[in-house]
């Protein structure tokens, strides 16, 4: 078989799948390993091994999302991830332990690829920016179907704090805040967005956009606003995508 293979890397599991990319689905019933602890880029590569082998028919290239800045295969930030990512070749490093064409990409960049090809935002012409509201908040900026990478909006300082500190879904978490008050803070930091970008709609991720109608409809803003379609497929799905269009790059 060789639909490119999707994987999602996250903070407790790294979760992977064959992807028809022609419909946009899992082709194969996705598998889940435990993210090891810590998770350093070694740590990974081992799960990675173990995770493709359970797909021993799968040859095709590979795309792992990542919750940081990625250029050319290469991290360079770690908010939210082991230290030692940063400065790490991990499309080599990968590419050599699983044997695999093996491609990173930013965790909300794969969600937005995703987004505007199969989910919310697609046939959307114009400024797309899909945001993740999980540990932190990452930003996919799409313009007419083209993604320009590692926006890292979830990084603007609004009000003198880190917009994700205040915005998350792990700050509502922490804080215990209620749903009214954090969407006070999202429409201060979406209002932010609106201003700085005019962007023809946004696109909203991350587990909680389940319960998106909880508070979207609190926000007021003028841009258009919708939950994510993709869910816990975004990241699979985006990172396959990404794989298949960078095949046989080195970046
Ligand atoms: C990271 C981004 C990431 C986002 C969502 C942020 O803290 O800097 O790279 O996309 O979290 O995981």
């Amino acid at each position: 078989m060789d639909l490119p293979f999707g994987i999602d890397f996250g903070g407790s599991g790294i979760k992977g799948a064959p992807v028809d990319l022609a419909a946009g689905e899992f082709a194969m019933e996705r598998q889940r390993v435990a993210t090891p602890q810590p998770a350093t880029p070694d740590a990974v590569a081992a799960v990675l091994v173990d995770l493709l082998s359970r797909f021993p028919h799968s040859s095709a290239a590979v795309g792992i999302t990542v919750p940081a800045v990625v250029r050319h295969g290469v991290v360079s930030s770690a908010a939210n991830i082991d230290d030692s990512w940063v400065g790490t070749d991990a499309d080599a490093l990968f590419t050599d332990a699983t044997g695999r064409d093996v491609h990173i990409v930013n965790d909300a960049d794969a969600a937005g690829l995703a987004e505007v090809r199969y989910g919310a935002a697609r046939g959307r012409r114009g400024l797309v920016i899909v945001t993740t509201l999980g540990t932190g908040i990452g930003s996919a900026l799409v313009h007419d179907g083209v993604l320009v990478p590692n926006s890292e909006l979830g990084h603007l300082e609004i009000e003198g704090h880190d917009a994700e500190s205040r915005a998350a879904n792990s700050a509502r978490e922490r804080e215990g805040l209620s749903m009214e008050e954090w969407a006070g803070r999202l429409r201060t930091y979406y209002r932010h967005l609106e201003m700085l970008f005019s962007p023809e709609l946004f696109v909203v991720g991350g587990g909680i956009s389940k319960q998106a109608d909880e508070f979207l409809p609190l926000l007021g803003l003028d841009t258009e606003i919708v939950p994510a379609r993709l869910l816990n497929k975004a990241g699979i799905v985006g990172a396959a995508l990404y794989a298949s269009l960078s095949e046989g790059s080195s970046g």
